[in-house]
């Protein structure tokens, strides 16, 4: 969990900007909720490598030097992460690290860095595997832990293989603030549940929630499912000027726990008829999280059977609703409940007995 300078910033970044948004995580509550990653992404770096062959960071933008805004970050108790591009330019056309793997790991490990994302754009020709495997070895070198997050867009299919050279890894292309994209972004993430787990997370790209171009609903079924999803989550809007009802979703204490529940097994749609959504993922304690998602432009009920998530009907089950926080009862053979469109209901199912 952490925050990203991309979606809402892309190249226009600078020390203070950083600075900022670390500080904003502490003040509004951020960190203490679990928050702990600041990503810079793209754009960090002067034109040119040193004369010695070494990465550099933009000398107007970042007069520091990325050493000390770590040592600033990391005093704020948070960890420092940074990006670059697996080659030759990154995307938005900088110095890519095709070749310097070994050099640029020694950099980042210098500079105190915790995070990588590496990124693929002009790298035609090269191989994922053999890449980033250069890269894992590239971080061992150095002798720094840092979590290498791999940002291929799942193009050569990251899941069946990344785990052994990184930490998370990109399975679709770019999220955008739109519904659209999210609707688009989460269809991609079928059927990748068996892969992931603890150290190796299927990544459906970081949030737009806060971006302005969804509505608040919106935003509570985009970051309800991707906790469904057990997906890493890296906050990518403005934090220094953040909407207490941004906050309130980002922050959703119940959401969180199941995002970080250490059975770590994401969820997966279960259901599916007329732009109704059913997604669900078992949790440690024997409860299943479960969204009833409405897809469609107008309202509607939509039921849950127990036996949808594989309990018997007979079954009792305590019902608490997660966003709401607030119980709903214990109830025999299923629930069925209104939701808005766009909207999501989120659930945690107990069965008796189990917890
Ligand atoms: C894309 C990547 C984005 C962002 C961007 C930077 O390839 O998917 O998340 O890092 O490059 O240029």
């Amino acid at each position: 969990m952490g925050w990203n300078s991309w979606n809402r910033f892309q190249t226009r970044i600078d020390e203070s900007l950083i600075r900022d948004s670390a500080e904003a995580i502490v003040e509004n509550g951020m960190r203490d909720a679990g928050y702990r990653y600041v990503v810079i992404d793209d754009g960090w770096e002067a034109p040119e490598r040193d004369p010695a062959g070494d990465l550099v960071a933009d000398p107007e933008r970042f007069p520091s030097g990325m050493k000390a805004l770590a040592e600033h970050v990391h005093r704020l108790g948070l960890r420092f992460g940074i990006y670059t591009d697996a080659g030759t330019r990154t995307c938005a056309g900088y110095v890519g690290s095709l070749g310097y793997e070994f050099r640029d790991a020694r950099r980042f490990a210098e500079w105190d860095v915790d995070y990588v994302k590496i990124d693929w754009c002009n790298a035609g020709g090269l191989g994922t595997r053999s890449v980033y495997w250069k890269w894992s070895r590239a971080f061992r070198a150095a002798g720094r832990p840092m979590i290498l997050s791999l940002c291929e867009w799942g193009r050569t299919r990251p899941w069946e293989w990344a785990h052994r050279v990184g930490h998370l890894w990109r399975t679709c292309w770019d999220i955008q603030d739109t519904w659209e994209s999210l609707t688009t972004v989460l269809d991609k993430q079928r059927g990748l549940q068996t892969f992931a787990g603890p150290d190796g997370w299927n990544d459906p790209d970081m949030l737009e929630v806060g971006n302005g171009g969804m509505t608040l609903d919106e935003y509570r079924t985009h970051f309800g499912l991707w906790c469904l999803l057990a997906a890493p989550l890296m906050a990518g809007n403005d934090l220094r000027e953040m909407p207490d009802d941004v906050r309130r979703i980002l922050t959703a204490p119940e959401l969180l726990a199941i995002d970080q529940d250490p059975l770590g097994i994401p969820g997966d749609l279960i259901k599916q008829w007329d732009g109704s959504e059913i997604w669900a993922r078992p949790l440690a304690d024997g409860s299943f999280a479960v969204a009833l998602f409405d897809r469609a432009d107008a309202d509607r009920e939509i039921a849950l059977s127990w036996d949808d998530v594989g309990l018997d009907k007979k079954t009792r089950v305590q019902v608490r609703d997660i966003w709401e926080r607030r119980d709903l009862g214990g109830t025999d053979g299923g629930i069925a409940l209104r939701v808005s469109a766009h909207g999501a209901a989120f659930l945690k199912l107990t069965p008796e007995g189990s917890a």
